[in-house]
């Protein structure tokens, strides 16, 4: 029998158990997948003890998710590119780490919004948190010409940009609405419009119609971006299909089976998201 499971603290919100176990009895796989509740004090001792733990390997969220990264013995070219790691797994005694958040990204939207790369235009990206240098990763490594990057607190859109380089061009929060209209794509990845909370005050009237709007908050499964776009009769890739495409490649990992994200799946999770846990 082989386990795996999320670490966190707190870890209770985390929806993977549901993903993981869903797709444990779907296979058939021989294997568990728990929650852990983890005080930061002891992540690097918990880490170091996985296989004691009876555990071939982990996904780490909040707010162990750098330390997990500085554990690990190896990590892979996502992994160094967001500078931290969600997805841990054991390679004989190495503790090896990714970021599937690109994976997770990058695969919903084509599969979404087939197509979005065909135009030569810019992609806009609101943020500059973990999840936004992700997103920009992604779209590096797909080809992107240009990418916008607009964040409330300009200096960490600049320490972004330096990182990924010329391509990547940073613009005022303020900026946000007159430099996207011309985007192929538009992204959210900030926490605005978390449980409904906030505004990004984006009016995207006049924006190319073929304009693909995204947003990586799930909860509320339709933000007021997305619906804003939706009226317009832009395309919208929600964040639900991010969650659960960058589970796939730790699935893999720990179980040894690829696993489909199936409409049923997201259907159990759109249950999930609307039920108590929303309030
Ligand atoms: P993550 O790693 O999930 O991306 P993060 O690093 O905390 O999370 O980043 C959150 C992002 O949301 C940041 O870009 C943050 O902007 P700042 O860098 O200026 O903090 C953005 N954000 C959060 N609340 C915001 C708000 N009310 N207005 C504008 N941006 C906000």
């Amino acid at each position: 029998m082989r386990r795996a499971c999320v670490i966190g603290w707190p870890v209770e919100h985390s929806r993977s158990p549901l993903i993981h176990n869903y797709w444990l009895r779907r296979y058939g796989v021989d294997g568990s997948y728990d929650k852990e509740a983890v005080r930061p004090e002891h992540v690097a001792g918990f880490l170091k003890s996985l296989t004691v733990r009876g555990y071939v390997g982990c996904n780490v969220t909040l707010p162990h998710k750098e330390a997990a990264f500085a554990a690990a013995a190896e990590t892979d070219d996502a992994a160094r590119a967001v500078g931290v790691a969600n997805t841990l797994w054991l390679d004989g005694s190495r503790l090896c780490a990714t970021n599937t958040d690109t994976y997770g990204f990058m695969a919903h939207l084509n599969l979404t919004a087939p197509g979005w790369e065909t135009r030569d235009k810019p992609v806009c990206i609101l943020g500059a948190g973990g999840a936004a240098r992700a997103i920009v990763y992604g779209f590096l490594q797909a080809g992107v010409g240009e990418i916008r990057v607009f964040n409330r607190t300009r200096a960490r859109a600049e320490e972004l940009a330096k990182q990924f380089g010329a391509r990547v061009k940073v613009h005022d929060w303020g900026e946000r609405e007159a430099q996207s209209r011309d985007a192929a794509v538009l992204v959210n990845t900030t926490s605005i419009g978390l449980n409904g909370a906030g505004s990004l005050e984006i009016d995207l009237t006049g924006f190319n119609a073929d304009c693909v709007v995204s947003d990586i908050v799930y909860v509320p499964l339709e933000t007021e971006l997305l619906a804003g776009a939706k009226a317009r009769g832009l395309r919208t890739v929600d964040g639900l299909g991010m969650l659960l495409h960058q589970a796939v490649p730790g699935f893999e990992k720990w179980f040894g089976v690829r696993p489909e994200v199936t409409d049923a799946l997201r259907q159990m999770l759109v249950a999930d998201i609307a039920g108590p846990k929303q309030c």
